[in-house]
């Protein structure tokens, strides 16, 4: 966009100021998925009007046609906000120019080489940068390394000829959104902001305090985008660790869950981790990587990171071969066994598949000769198409009644959904794994010794 003529900083930062101020100020996330969309309604429910931006445009139809599209959402939630006349989504990027401030909320995932993939990022900038105007408030929400706000993202938005600090307002707030939580949403998750300039920071601190309870600001864009990495990378580490606590305690007879569940009472100095099949979505496993990433690019290593990343991501691999190793122990030969998972989401009762280590589980069974895999998911009654495991696109969901879990030589445990019917697998399967500690938390009895856990 051409300026013909310039308004000063302090003209545009008090204009912003009071557009949020009396809540008049449009804003549109661009990306409305599982993160973008929650935060979109967050911010209409708190009365400002909102434009969502996403280029798929089917999903910005069944948005605007009120459709539930998130399986946790109440199921009107979406139907409210677009009824409300201030609530609508679109993929023409010309309208870009409307919003006084914009969220970028896309994809970051993994290349196929397992590093930083920002192409979504990037492309989101171009869009905006192509009808960027002055006194816009941009903020990035997707997890990337620290520095790129300034470095990647500031370069192609002044590609439009108008200057960070000066002409628009920039900054980075990450994400925290944790899908299927009902104890925080996007409202009581404190929200972290960082900017390279005074006027940008204050803008971000009063536009979030609007929405979220609390807002806690930084001293840099950098130091925000670090802030998730380390919060996600913390995470990541500390599964890694659980699940050698797993390997090593059950050797010594010790149930890890009764361990660790036992050691969360210290009030202090401790928080509780527990073991899984794998880590999976599109943050745990992905932000110690562009974590990782960026320090080798700045000559620092991080050896403890990366240990853990590739325990995790070994997990599938060696569960497989530990579930082998079980039904030979059992009498089962690999080759004529028949093993259903339960659950291929990388979580309880959310309906992703990134990077889930259920499919990576299902994968490496196929691949370490066990004679057939199948699956029951609720939330997928036909396996969808997916990065990382694109071959096992359209296998069916197999119902759990008491002739099909009586079938199987193994049920696994692969994610705790709540509508599995958890007393029938206990009473209906021949062996069970509980990766997740399901029927202990659900205090179910499974009789015998056909309950193992690994
Ligand atoms: N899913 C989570 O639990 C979670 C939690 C915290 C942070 N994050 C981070 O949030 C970011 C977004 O993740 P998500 O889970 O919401 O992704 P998602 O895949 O659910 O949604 C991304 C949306 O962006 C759209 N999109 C992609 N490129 C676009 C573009 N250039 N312009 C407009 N729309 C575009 C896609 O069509 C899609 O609807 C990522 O950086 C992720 O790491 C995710």
């Amino acid at each position: 966009m051409k300026v013909g003529f310039r308004m000063n900083l302090f003209s545009l930062f008090q204009e912003l100021k009071s557009k949020i101020a009396d809540r008049s100020a449009l804003v549109t996330t661009v990306g409305l998925g599982y993160v973008g969309l929650p935060l979109a309604l967050t911010v209409h429910e708190e009365g400002f009007p909102v434009l969502g931006f996403d280029l798929n445009e089917s999903r910005v139809t069944r948005i605007n046609a009120g459709e539930q599209v998130i399986s946790y959402f109440a199921k009107d939630r979406i139907a409210k906000a677009v009824a409300s006349g201030r609530f609508s989504a679109t993929s023409d990027s010309a309208r870009l120019a409307e919003a006084d401030i914009i969220t970028i909320c896309v994809p970051t995932p993994l290349s196929d080489e397992r590093e930083p993939d920002l192409s979504y990022v990037l492309r989101a900038a171009e869009e905006i940068a192509n009808w960027l105007r002055p006194g816009q408030l941009i903020v990035l929400e997707s997890t990337v390394w620290p520095g790129c706000t300034a470095t990647k993202l500031r370069p192609i938005l002044e590609r439009s000829g108008l200057k960070a600090g000066r002409d628009f307002f920039m900054g980075f707030s990450p994400e925290r959104e944790d899908p299927g939580n009902d104890k925080f949403n996007t409202k009581s998750i404190p929200k972290v902001v960082g900017a390279d300039d005074e006027h940008s920071l204050q803008l971000l601190q009063q536009f979030y305090s609007a929405v979220v309870d609390k807002t806690v600001p930084v001293s840099s864009t950098a130091t925000a985008e670090a802030v998730k990495l380390v919060e996600n990378t913390f995470r990541n580490v500390n599964i890694a660790l659980a699940n050698e606590f797993k390997r090593a305690l059950s050797a010594m007879n010790v149930d890890v869950w009764e361990a660790i569940d036992a050691a969360a009472t210290k009030p202090f100095g401790f928080m509780p981790f527990y073991p899984g099949p794998g880590v999976g979505g599109d943050c745990i496993p992905v932000s110690p990587v562009y974590l990782s990433w960026r320090a080798r690019d700045v000559g620092s290593e991080m050896p403890i990171v990366d240990l853990s990343r590739n325990t995790n991501e070994d997990a599938p691999c060696t569960m497989a071969a530990r579930l082998i190793a079980l039904l030979k122990d059992r009498g089962v030969n690999a080759a004529s066994a028949k093993v259903l998972l339960l659950g291929i989401t990388y979580k309880r009762d959310v309906e992703d598949t990134r990077e889930s280590p259920a499919l990576a589980l299902l994968n490496q069974l196929e691949l370490q000769g066990i004679g057939a895999v199948d699956y029951h998911d609720p939330y997928f009654p036909v396996m969808p198409v997916t990065r990382d495991h694109p071959h096992l696109a359209g296998r069916k969901s197999v119902p759990l009644d008491s002739a099909a879990l009586s079938m199987y030589d193994l049920a696994v445990v692969t994610t705790d959904h709540d509508v599995v019917d958890y007393e029938a697998v206990a009473r209906d399967s021949r062996l069970i794994v509980d990766t997740r500690n399901v029927f202990k938390k659900k205090k179910l009895a499974v009789s015998g010794n056909k309950l193992v856990k690994l």
